[in-house]
């Protein structure tokens, strides 16, 4: 199988992250009814974002947090559904891609997910109660 190289094999990537995504039984009501996601739009900052990680470009501008914590607000993410999220992300690049840049996206989205569990589910490090 090929390494990711370029910013369309992440757009396939991502098309078919969010196609498993939207379609989940646990997660996917968070991309259909509590922030709906209009492809078009979202695709493309979406995709800035991994370019940003993979290929170190500076293409992302967003904050990455915020957006969850304003879904966080709208309806509660649980610990589940974050081992949901990163679970088939982890299965999408594993049925695409072979290599370090699909170890470094893997890897990424894991500690990225790690992070924002922390952040969102226990106020942050130093507020764990
Ligand atoms: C429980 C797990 C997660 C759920 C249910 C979830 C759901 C969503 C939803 C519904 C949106 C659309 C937001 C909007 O348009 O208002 C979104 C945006 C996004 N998510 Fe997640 N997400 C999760 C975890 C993650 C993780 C771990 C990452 C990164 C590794 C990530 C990366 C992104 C990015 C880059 C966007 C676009 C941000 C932007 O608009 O600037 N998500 N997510």
């Amino acid at each position: 199988m090929p390494d990711i190289e370029t910013r369309s094999d992440l757009e396939t990537l991502m098309t078919r992250f969010y196609s498993k995504a939207l379609a989940d039984e646990l997660i996917g009501f968070f991309f259909t009814e509590v922030a709906p996601l209009n492809m078009e739009t979202h695709m493309p900052l979406i995709v800035d974002f991994w370019e940003t990680i993979v290929f170190g470009k500076a293409a992302y501008k967003g904050n990455v947090l915020q957006v969850h914590q304003h879904i966080h607000q709208l309806s509660a993410f649980r610990e589940e559904h974050f081992a949901r999220w990163v679970s088939l992300f982890q299965q999408t690049v594993n049925e695409l891609f072979d290599g370090n840049h699909a170890e470094l996206v893997k890897q990424r989205a894991e500690s990225i997910a790690t992070v924002m569990k922390i952040k969102l589910l226990h106020g942050g490090i130093g507020r764990m109660n």
